[in-house]
């Protein structure tokens, strides 16, 4: 009994000093649930679509399935000796034209990269020394160009060790941190310093400003057919006479006073300065109703939010009826008798809400289509352009974003009544943009019917930029398009929007904008259930950061009714603001890529440039600007911190940051 209790023990230290002093760790024998990815779930011995293993035609019986852009963090404890993978884009994306690049990192080092690999391309072979790294991260890029199609295989993927297994560490966690210090409780005037009206069209301007109130206004130099609240601060009127009038604006309160001068560019040019606001879609979605929005409206105000220039409250889909819905309040009449159409019983005040959102000082947005359906199944304006625009601006519409959804150029054939285009038509005589003519054709359209009404409607398109929209939306009198698909809460999604915007920066200009879509930050969620966004702290900083520079729309999509302290304070950094809302209305060009290390620059108004510092890659690295690369003569020249707002000193040649992963620096020159 003994003896044999004694063989056991035996066999038992042998098969544990064997298991100490080497062995083979298969990747997919770890615990995968924390491999963190972009799109769909990680999986054990299958592609992320849980298909078998394949890369170029070759299937594998082991690995990882995975999706950029995609990290798994591991503890090595320095008992790794090699790792050896093969490693592609697996077949079941078919001929979508995937691109990512895998990279290795331990101990914040780049190990082993394996350059961009596209679809179809046969696997690569990874075999690389471990010896001493403690913290070795697993990688996969979306290759510089979006996640779109990037699905990517470890595969054979395996670990020699020394003794011991690698531990599935979980990705560290960021720490949200404040860097816009508070305002002062001594007035200060914010928002545009230029701002457009067309003659004799209704005016309303809410002066944002911080500081302690109560608080008294001025204006000077105010156009005939303008007045002024002392007490709101909200302009209100018609200006009867086409004009740029300089006004000097004041706020007064216990603590001091602050001035600063608007000008009012009344001609034929609204959204002089890039539209700021608020949009229902990606919190509340399908789940829109008019309480909501008017709550939206409130927080605005009582957030501070509206001190800060934030203007718009813009109701996305979902207001108007939806033939065959299940929820009854999407149901009503659709249109009346006479084809004017009526709100869903979810808004049951059309006018009734736009009045409460005005006398708050703010401007209202509403949402359709050029088809006959919107994209989530509701009525559209297909055949009533005309009238809608008329009840649009009946209600008191500020704002129009259009969205392509269910139109088909076909659709215009059926057409009883011969299309007018007004002056638009000229729009595709170009035979540069013949062949664009069906993309232009029913934004034209919609144009030339709000022409007609009286009221200045800021037009937004919206077809993911399809033809090239960038090209002609300003020629079919846009004053934004959107030039991508709906942006998500993720860095993929995110950073491929942002930074993929780099060549659009000639099309737009004061009046007419590159849209990259709205914001993600706070809490969003596309329906009744809302969530804090998943964007790190860090990639928050870009996301606002990015969109300020590229003279982008800034449309919230989140609860407003939810701030919490730190979104709050990235919202309302006027400096930062003042970058996207410089009249100049420039936007920025990348001046610098080096690998995930971009450098993007604005010209402003007054000489200066804005210049973001960006880091795209997962480890802090330290990025830099030359002045050459501005244009500007070597020299001392003034930096200034934007996030912080703090003056950095005076550099002489250039200026580098460290900046953390996904993270930016943001900093002003003179
Ligand atoms: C999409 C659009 C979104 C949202 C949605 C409404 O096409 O890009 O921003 O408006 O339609 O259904």
């Amino acid at each position: 009994m003994q003896k044999q209790g004694l063989f056991t023990a035996g066999i038992l230290v042998v098969w544990t000093c064997w298991q100490a002093v080497a062995g083979t760790v298969w990747l997919d024998e770890l615990d995968l649930s924390k491999v963190q990815q972009d799109w769909g779930r990680p999986h054990r011995n299958q592609s992320v679509e849980g298909h078998p293993l394949r890369i170029a035609g070759k299937t594998y019986q082991r690995g990882l399935g995975t999706h950029a852009e995609s990290v798994l963090y591991l503890d090595l404890n320095q008992q790794a000796e090699r790792f050896i993978a093969y490693v592609g884009v697996d077949d079941e994306v078919g001929r979508a034209p995937a691109s990512v690049e895998f990279e290795l990192i331990g101990d914040g080092k780049i190990l082993w990269q394996s350059g961009i690999m596209r679809t179809g391309q046969p696997a690569k072979l990874v075999d690389v020394s471990l010896k001493g790294i403690r913290q070795l991260i697993l990688h996969v890029t979306d290759g510089g160009d979006g996640i779109n199609y990037d699905h990517a295989d470890w595969v054979m993927a395996r670990f020699m060790m020394a003794s011991g297994r690698p531990r599935v560490l979980s990705a560290p966690k960021e720490e949200p941190y404040i860097l816009t210090p508070k305002p002062p409780r001594t007035p200060q005037i914010h928002g545009p310093r230029v701002i457009g009206c067309r003659p004799g069209h209704p005016f309303l301007y809410r002066i944002p400003a911080t500081g302690l109130r109560p608080m008294r206004f001025a204006a000077f130099g105010l156009p005939k057919g303008l007045k002024l609240d002392p007490q709101t601060g909200i302009i209100t009127g018609r200006i009867p006479e086409r004009g740029s009038y300089p006004v000097r604006l004041r706020a007064k309160n216990a603590y001091g006073t602050d001035e600063r001068v608007l000008t009012i560019r009344c001609g034929d040019t609204i959204a002089l300065t890039p539209p700021m606001g608020w949009n229902s879609w990606n919190c509340f979605a399908g789940s829109v109703t008019a309480e909501k929005v008017l709550s939206a409206a409130k927080a605005m105000v009582e957030s501070g939010l509206a001190d800060h220039g934030w203007t718009y409250i813009n109701i996305d889909d979902f207001w108007t009826k939806k033939p065959g819905a299940k929820d009854p309040t999407l149901g009503g009449p659709g249109r009346d008798a006479q084809g004017r159409i009526v709100p869903n019983l979810r808004f049951p005040d059309m006018k009734g809400l736009c009045d409460a959102i005005h006398r708050l000082g703010l401007k209202v947005g509403i949402y359709s289509s050029p088809g006959p359906y919107t994209c989530g199944g509701c009525l559209g304006s297909f055949d009533h352009e005309f009238q809608d625009a008329k009840q649009f601006a009946a209600w008191g519409i500020d704002y129009l974003k259009y969205d392509w959804c269910s139109y088909r150029p076909e659709l215009e054939k059926k057409r009883t009544r011969p299309a007018e285009f007004g002056r638009w038509a000229q729009a595709w005589e170009d035979p540069k943009f013949a062949d664009r003519k069906p993309f232009m054709v029913p934004y034209a359209l919609m144009r030339h019917a709000l022409d007609q009404v009286d009221r200045d409607i800021v037009y937004s398109l919206c077809q993911y930029g399809m033809a090239k929209v960038w090209e002609w939306g300003a020629r079919v009198g846009g004053n934004c398009w959107r030039t991508t698909g709906d942006i998500r809460d993720t860095w993929g999604s995110m950073s491929s929007i942002g930074f993929g915007q780099a060549g659009h920066e000639k099309y737009a200009g004061p009046g007419h904008w590159n849209d990259p879509d709205m914001l993600v930050v706070g809490k969003v969620g596309w329906g009744p259930h809302l969530r804090p966004t998943r964007l790190t702290p860090n990639e928050q900083y870009t996301h606002i950061s990015l969109w300020c520079l590229l003279s982008a729309p800034l449309l919230l999509g989140c609860d407003l009714t939810q701030l919490d302290e730190f979104t709050l304070n990235l919202l309302t950094n006027d400096e930062v603001l003042e970058v996207n809302q410089d009249p100049l209305g420039r936007q920025a060009s990348r001046i610098a890529k080096n690998g995930g290390l971009e450098v993007w620059a604005k010209p402003m108004q007054d000489g200066s440039f804005a210049v973001g510092l960006f880091n795209r890659t997962i480890m802090p690295q330290t990025v830099r600007v030359q002045w050459t690369q501005l244009g500007l003569k070597k020299g001392p020249h003034r930096v200034r911190d934007l996030w912080r707002q703090k003056d950095l000193g005076m550099f002489e040649e250039g200026f580098s940051s460290m900046v953390p992963p996904h993270g930016v620096r943001l900093i002003r020159v003179w």
